[in-house]
């Protein structure tokens, strides 16, 4: 380990020896922050930092980070937020402070440990595995890509607030890695992404399949916003994505070009009904891999009405979780009733954001029996029944096209 914060920083962060590290004498003095303490945790097998920030009306405010994104955030903090850090490690401490002439001084009585080499090694290959996206990745074009997104500053650091986006975009290719065997292996792959926003994960996806696995692409995103959409088209031709393309409209008026059926249909977050507005026009274009990521969820919140439930629906908080897990499932079930295999998961760690499940669906090459989807039709109806209310996709047509039949018009 060299003595310098960085090093000294990546070392107690991947052999996980340090025990405490305490920030203090804070640069913005008008920020009411008297000291911040970090302390590693383990959860479910992997370890992570609690990083509690003290502030003088007595609050605190707690984050956490999985261990492998720790070195940066402390290094940082350490580097530009705090005049004095102390490390406490099982072999040792540390003491790095700042001069009144900002001259760093760094006492280092850390010892490292004969094993430490092997861990940091397994650390840095445990963390490259997790992240599909590496902005240290010069050769593959990463790291331009990432800066022209505003995640990573010039020198490919990840900035501070595009954090959870990185590890959302990460999580969301690795278990897009896990099905990429599903997808045909020969030719062209059309890529959609409904409800694209700002396209931080159609970015990623398209580099994904052209740079990581040089493939061929077509990619289309679509949204609302036009102002979006214009900065959208702009970015991919400046990184050189010619086959990237965004269009804005509502995805329920969206027509693929003549012939084409997506390989793919992907879709991160999008608002309440608008998931179900993706799913259904993701079965509509016939999509063989739908991966979709739901948003808030107000819509079966707001019209379930069941006696039956009320001893749930009576506590607020309660009925509001019941509702989100409800519409999930019946979204699941409905693209089963369409000849979809479908799984969930957790896209990331639910104390980062509660809108982490991800819902991946493969068309069926062998259709359901009719009996196993009339099956799945009566389990469908009788949960609406127990609801008390119909969501949006069991308003829809086999098809997932909306008509006016549908809505009772
Ligand atoms: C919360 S944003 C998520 C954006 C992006 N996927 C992300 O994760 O950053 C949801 C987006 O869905 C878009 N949207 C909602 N309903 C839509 C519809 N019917 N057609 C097209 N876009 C829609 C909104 O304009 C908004 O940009």
């Amino acid at each position: 380990m060299e003595n310098s914060i960085r090093s000294i920083m990546e070392y107690v962060c991947a052999s996980q020896s340090f025990e405490k590290i305490t920030f203090s004498k804070c640069r913005d003095s008008s920020s009411g922050i008297l000291r911040t303490q970090v302390k590693p945790f383990a959860k479910r097998g992997e370890v992570y930092v609690q990083i509690e920030t003290f502030l003088s009306d007595g609050k605190a405010i707690h984050r956490n980070l999985p261990a492998g994104d720790a070195a940066e955030v402390l290094c940082e903090m350490a580097e530009r937020q705090y005049k004095q850090t102390n490390i406490h490690t099982e072999n040792g401490d540390c003491e790095i402070r700042f001069s009144k002439k900002d001259r760093c001084h760094i006492q280092n009585g850390i010892k490292e440990r004969a094993s430490s080499a092997a861990v940091r090694v397994l650390a840095q290959h445990n963390k490259q595995k997790r992240y599909l996206l590496d902005p240290a990745d010069k050769e593959n074009g990463g790291a331009a890509f990432l800066y022209r997104l505003g995640i990573t500053d010039e020198g490919g650091r990840i900035l501070d607030k595009k954090r959870p986006k990185y590890r959302q975009i990460n999580r969301f290719l690795e278990l897009l890695d896990d099905i990429y065997d599903d997808l045909p292996r020969d030719g062209t792959l059309v890529i959609y992404d409904l409800c694209c926003g700002k396209s931080y994960l159609t970015f990623a996806v398209y580099h994904y399949f052209t740079v990581l696995r040089g493939r061929d692409v077509r990619m289309h995103g679509v949204d609302l916003k036009p102002d979006v959409i214009a900065y959208c088209n702009e970015t991919a031709a400046a990184l050189d994505m010619h086959t990237l393309t965004f269009s804005c409209g509502d995805i329920n008026a969206y027509t693929p070009p003549a012939g084409e059926t997506p390989d793919l249909v992907i879709s991160l977050h999008a608002c309440d009904i608008a998931t179900d507005i993706v799913l259904a026009n993701a079965v509509r274009f016939g999509a063989r891999v739908i991966m979709s990521t739901p948003c808030c969820h107000h819509e079966m919140f707001r019209e379930m009405k069941s006696p039956a439930l009320s001893f749930i629906t009576e506590h607020s908080m309660l009925g509001q979780k019941l509702a989100d897990a409800a519409t999930d499932a019946l979204r699941c079930l409905w693209l089963k009733m369409q000849n979809y295999d479908v799984q969930t998961m957790e896209l990331i760690d639910p104390e980062e954001t509660p809108k982490n499940l991800m819902i991946r669906a493969r068309k069926r090459r062998q259709p359901y029996s009719a009996r196993e989807l009339s099956q799945y039709r009566a389990s469908y109806d009788a949960a609406c029944a127990l609801l008390g209310c119909v969501p949006y996709l069991g308003r829809t047509s086999g098809t997932g096209v909306r008509t006016a039949d549908d809505e009772g018009i």
